[in-house]
């Protein structure tokens, strides 16, 4: 309970498969700040990596960008599944009701002052009346369906390549993220902890993790970085490997009645940029200040402009996600002009400041 505001939370997965999901880890101080706001960051605090630039290379080069000089902001590294055991721990605190393997089937009445839930247990099915429902389920959770149709208009673009990613036992090729756009195509190094790295390759959408053994994924790795990283590549066995499909998506609205939609149930980003997690964190900063507002003072402002505001700061980190990865990967469908304009667009940014500060600006996050 925080504000007064009492809470059910269910979910269709069980704890441990939640807490067993590789996300990205990237944070901007604006992520950072709602969780302390939030009174769950004091192991963020101690154990977190603040990076104050990122590398971007390809065959020959590389340069840094300095956000710290260009947007007076660093970024915090700190892996999304350890802020979910975060969040879940603070939760039992609270002794929060929290109610694992629910799959919602049905939302209701969202258009009065009664909303309701249908959802299945393993005894059977069960309701749940509310004053609001928030769906933060997820690109394939059901909570976006019931908005209908004609009140949801979708944009969606899906990329030809997925990113195949590992989880590796071995310290980090760089103290930064390395972001390389090579000839052979996209690759990026991060991080999770000084002996935990997370590195990722480009690879065609139909590509299956079980085809690219470690060592596959070493060898076409280290091609791909900027020299002076292969050469002091540490590698070490893989505890996860994963791919994931690149796609945008963005549902025209984020609210019909008493539904709200929060995070991924109503747009995905392309992960270049890592901004998935940030935006689910700026969409909740609107939606609970605006359930707030109607709470404490029966104010409909906030829950009228939740999804103009989420929406804007959403395309925005659009605009820079969608960029940032047209000019990082390796298009099989774009034509000799197109890849020669990507190549410019790297070496505009290479070159000039102002290409800079925009990239930082956007790196390390807008404002809410
Ligand atoms: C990650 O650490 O998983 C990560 C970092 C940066 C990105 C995407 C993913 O742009």
């Amino acid at each position: 309970m925080r504000h007064g505001i009492s809470t059910v939370l269910l979910e269709k997965h069980t704890r441990q498969h939640v807490l067993s999901r590789v996300r990205a880890g990237v944070l901007e101080s604006g992520t950072v700040h709602e969780l302390r706001d939030a009174g769950v960051a004091q192991r963020l605090d101690r154990e977190r990596i603040e990076h104050g630039g990122v590398c971007l290379g390809d065959d020959n080069t590389d340069f840094r960008i300095d956000f710290r000089e260009l947007s007076g902001r660093p970024v915090t590294v700190y892996g999304q599944t350890e802020i979910t055991r975060d969040l879940y721990e603070a939760l039992d605190r609270d002794c929060a009701d929290i109610r694992h393997e629910c799959p919602v089937v049905e939302i209701g009445n969202v258009e009065t002052t009664q909303p309701h839930l249908l959802y299945r247990t393993r005894t059977g099915a069960c309701r749940l009346d509310a004053d609001f429902i928030v769906a933060c389920d997820g690109y394939h959770g059901v909570g976006r369906r019931f908005v209908p149709t004609s009140h949801r208009t979708e944009f969606e673009r899906r990329l030809p390549y997925g990113w195949l990613g590992i989880l590796a036992e071995a310290p980090p090729v760089h103290h930064e993220l390395v972001y390389s756009r090579s000839s052979r195509g996209f690759a990026l190094a991060s991080m999770r902890s000084q002996q935990l790295s997370r590195y990722y390759i480009q690879v065609p959408r139909q590509h299956d993790p079980k085809d690219w053994s470690d060592q596959a994924f070493w060898k076409e790795f280290r091609r791909r970085l900027p020299g002076r990283f292969a050469d002091r590549l540490q590698t070490g066995p893989s505890i996860e490997k994963s791919i994931a499909n690149l796609r945008a998506f963005v549902c025209g609205t984020l609210r019909f009645g008493r539904l709200l939609l929060c995070g991924d149930a109503g747009h995905i980003v392309p992960p270049t940029g890592a901004k998935g997690l940030n935006l689910a964190v700026s969409d909740v900063h609107y939606a609970s200040n605006a359930l707030v507002q109607y709470f404490h003072h029966g104010d409909l402002q906030g829950l009228d402009s939740y999804s103009r505001k989420a929406l804007d700061r959403v395309w925005l980190a659009m605009r820079f996600s969608w960029w940032m990865t047209r000019m990082l990967h390796l298009d099989p469908q774009s034509d000799g002009f197109e890849s020669q304009l990507r190549s410019a667009e790297f070496l505009h940014l290479r070159r000039a400041p102002g290409a800079q500060g925009m990239f930082a600006e956007n790196y390390a996050g807008l404002p809410y």
